[in-house]
């Protein structure tokens, strides 16, 4: 091993020994799931999700299993169901997964969240990148694309059949050019997708580009990588870029220009035992709430993030 390979190495096991001793595994689940309880919004009811970091009190929630119940998942502690999860709830709470409105995902890989809001009578548009293309990036081996077949979308049987053919469509989209027809939109969403564009830069444009897609008040949920490490270092360009907190803020503040609105920023990480472990490659299906990626010679903490932006 070269001397450089030697320096990775010893770094990477250092950061690991870090997070052990900081944070060490916790044994079992320390508490139950909440039971089976249906996400009653009220319009006197504060909104659950904000924009806001993925916390384990989230899982907590009675509306986390309801809505894993939905997704044919079950509830556990990874944070990829917490972005599908906040997703939902984000526009359930916002009345947009209602009959008749008309919702665009980006990048949806093979997620069943455009399957499940045609269940609940949306009209849902599923995007992704040409299949090419996804080949080439490593997408298409990974059962992270649908390789632009439509019915894999609701492989689950989360949407009856005929419904699923009458409501969802398919179509190649690059995040990094949406195209000017796709447009009056009620809302849009993408999950785990804009941190994969090739850097910041384009990521950030990416999210006030999805905007355009929306009629005046449609909502945009998106989540991403969000960096626990540092608010100064972080990956800036590559095919995983890693967003920190002064990014959002800069995101924010252009959205904000830009005439929409974008709710708060909730920053807080917790303490709690799930969420103070960090999980290291080979990745675990649980718990799996943060984790630590390797860069080269460094290595950073990360969870997810979601923001929530209403069309000014
Ligand atoms: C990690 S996968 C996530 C898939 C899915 N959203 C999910 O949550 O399971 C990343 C997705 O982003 C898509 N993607 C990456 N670059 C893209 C681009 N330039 N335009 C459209 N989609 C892109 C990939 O094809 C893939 O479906």
């Amino acid at each position: 091993m070269t001397l450089a390979g030697k320096a990775r190495t010893a770094l990477r096991r250092a950061a690991t020994v870090v997070d052990r001793l900081a944070r060490p595994k916790p044994s079992a689940r320390p508490y139950f799931f909440a039971s089976n309880g249906p996400p009653v919004i009220a319009s006197d009811q504060p909104l659950v999700f904000g924009s806001c970091v993925c916390r384990e009190a989230h899982y907590r929630l009675p509306l986390f299993r309801w809505w894993c119940d939905r997704l044919h998942e079950e509830p556990r502690y990874h944070r990829k169901l917490w972005e599908w999860v906040y997703i939902c709830q984000a526009l359930h709470e916002r009345g947009k997964l209602a009959p008749g409105l008309r919702g665009i995902g980006f990048g949806v890989g093979k997620e069943p969240l455009a399957a499940l809001f045609a269940s609940r009578g949306v009209e849902i548009v599923a995007t992704d990148m040409e299949p090419e293309a996804a080949r080439a990036a490593g997408w298409l081996g990974s059962a992270q694309h649908a390789g632009a077949e439509l019915k894999s979308l609701n492989e689950r049987g989360i949407c009856d059949a005929a419904r699923f053919r009458e409501r969802v469509q398919y179509r190649t989209v690059d995040m990094k050019a949406i195209p000017d027809d796709l447009d009056g939109f009620d809302f849009c969403w993408s999950s785990c997708a804009y941190e994969h564009l090739g850097s910041l830069e384009q990521g950030q444009e990416f999210v006030r580009r999805s905007l355009r897609v929306l009629k005046r008040g449609g909502v945009a949920i998106h989540t991403t990588e969000y960096n626990l490490s540092s608010n100064e270092r972080t990956v800036a360009s590559g095919p995983v870029v890693l967003f920190r907190q002064r990014d959002f803020r800069a995101l924010e503040a252009a959205l904000v220009a830009d005439g929409h609105a974008v709710a708060p920023f909730d920053f807080e990480t917790g303490h709690e035992p799930v969420e103070r472990y960090v999980d290291r490659p080979p990745f675990a299906d649980e718990p799996h709430l943060r984790l630590r990626l390797p860069f080269g010679l460094a290595s950073y903490a990360t969870t997810s993030i979601g923001i929530v932006v209403v069309k000014g």
